[in-house]
């Protein structure tokens, strides 16, 4: 069987880590890159991505000349995060006929940020025979799919808390700015008020995933958004953070359902906390019958976790209806070892009989 032949858009942190996982998988061929930054248009994609050798695919600026050259069945979305910005390069690579995954926080679960715009990107997927998923480790995974699997096992949910305490370290400028990583706190809070720092962008898509995915309605969500004030000096390939500046954001939403406080999700993201003695993990407890609690430290690592989540996914993409799914809508996430990672198993067939 000939590989899956996979294009990726961006080569920022996530779109470098991307494709270097692709290089790696049998069933999977790196066909091409499409870049947003015009200067590395024709730079090698080899060295772009830090191989170190050339791979013989020139980065493309734009996205029509990407497809003709690389002929993807599936690319793969890491240069946005919102819904707006992605939807314009997933219709184009729709109308080419081509499957997309996308990182972009919003398309985790589209309808959040604009229902129509989800409609049209659903009935546009139909009508050129191709699926499209937003995926990710948050949103996408962590704080939503893991949360919805957990609650299989419970007869009734009275609420439910999920934290996920992070390093910012391993994500590039777009992140960390929309952080407000390195900002003084007055330039934080100013950044809140201008919409420049926004802090986590996917609680409302989480949180309505999980309330979905469980059968329930929210009523409203309330957010709160606070500076973590660093005490020492940290840097990263891409910011430097003096004591007194911001290292990240706590952010936390909280759903209500029937006027009670039904999901709460805290959020605190930072880059190397550790410097500061924090430890990162991940914690979801299920108020219910049975109760279920469920945690872990470290975090599950959030750069390679999304790498790993968005090319993981592809068979299941390719294996899906035609439309625009969310993660809910496919069959369990899972590694991809082989060519097909599991898909086109039959629960009549087992490999040893
Ligand atoms: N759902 C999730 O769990 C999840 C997880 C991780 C990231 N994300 C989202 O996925 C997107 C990609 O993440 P990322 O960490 O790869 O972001 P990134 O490194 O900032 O790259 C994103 C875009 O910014 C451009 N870029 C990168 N470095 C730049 C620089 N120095 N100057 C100007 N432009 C630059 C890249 O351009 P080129 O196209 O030219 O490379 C790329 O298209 C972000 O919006 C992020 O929020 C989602």
């Amino acid at each position: 069987v000939a590989p899956i032949r996979v294009l990726v858009l961006g080569t920022g942190q996530m779109g470098s880590a991307i494709a270097r996982l692709l290089l790696d998988k049998p069933g999977l061929q790196l066909a091409g890159a499409c870049g947003k930054r015009p200067e590395r248009a024709g730079t090698d994609l080899g060295l772009a991505i830090g191989l170190g050798r050339h791979l013989g695919l020139p980065i493309h600026a734009d996205l029509e000349t990407a497809v003709s050259a690389s002929r993807p069945q599936v690319a793969i979305q890491a240069t946005c995060s919102r819904l707006l910005d992605a939807a314009g390069e997933i219709e184009t690579l729709v109308q080419r006929g081509v499957h997309v995954v996308s990182i972009a926080e919003e398309m985790a679960y589209p309808a959040c940020a604009s229902a129509p715009l989800a409609e049209r990107l659903h009935r546009l997927a139909v009508a050129h025979g191709v699926s499209v998923i937003g995926t990710g480790i948050n949103p996408g995974f962590v704080l939503d799919v893991l949360v919805v699997t957990l609650s299989a096992v419970c007869a009734e949910v009275d609420s439910i808390t999920a934290t996920r305490v992070n390093d910012l370290a391993p994500y590039g400028p777009t992140v960390l700015r929309s952080q407000g990583v390195g900002l003084m706190p007055e330039a934080f809070r100013e950044g809140l008020a201008r919409g420049s720092v926004t802090g986590h962008i996917g609680f409302e898509q989480s949180i309505h995933m999980i309330a979905d995915g469980l059968g329930c309605e929210i009523e409203r969500i309330d957010q709160t958004r606070e500076p973590i004030v660093s005490r020492v000096h940290r840097a990263t390939p891409y910011v430097t953070v003096e004591p007194g500046h911001v290292a990240g954001c706590r952010h936390t939403a909280v759903g209500y359902r029937r006027g009670a406080p039904f999901i709460t999700l805290d959020h605190p993201q930072q880059v190397c906390p550790e410097l500061e003695g924090v430890a990162t993990g991940d914690a979801i407890e299920i108020r219910g019958r049975p109760g279920v609690r469920l945690s872990g430290s470290p975090e599950i690592p959030g750069g390679a976790g999304t790498a790993a989540l968005a090319v993981n996914v592809i068979p299941r993409v390719l294996a899906a209806p035609p439309g625009l799914h969310t993660m809910l809508d496919l069959p369990v996430p899972a590694a991809m070892l082989g060519d097909t990672g599991g898909v086109g198993r039959r629960a009549s067939a087992c490999a040893t009989s």
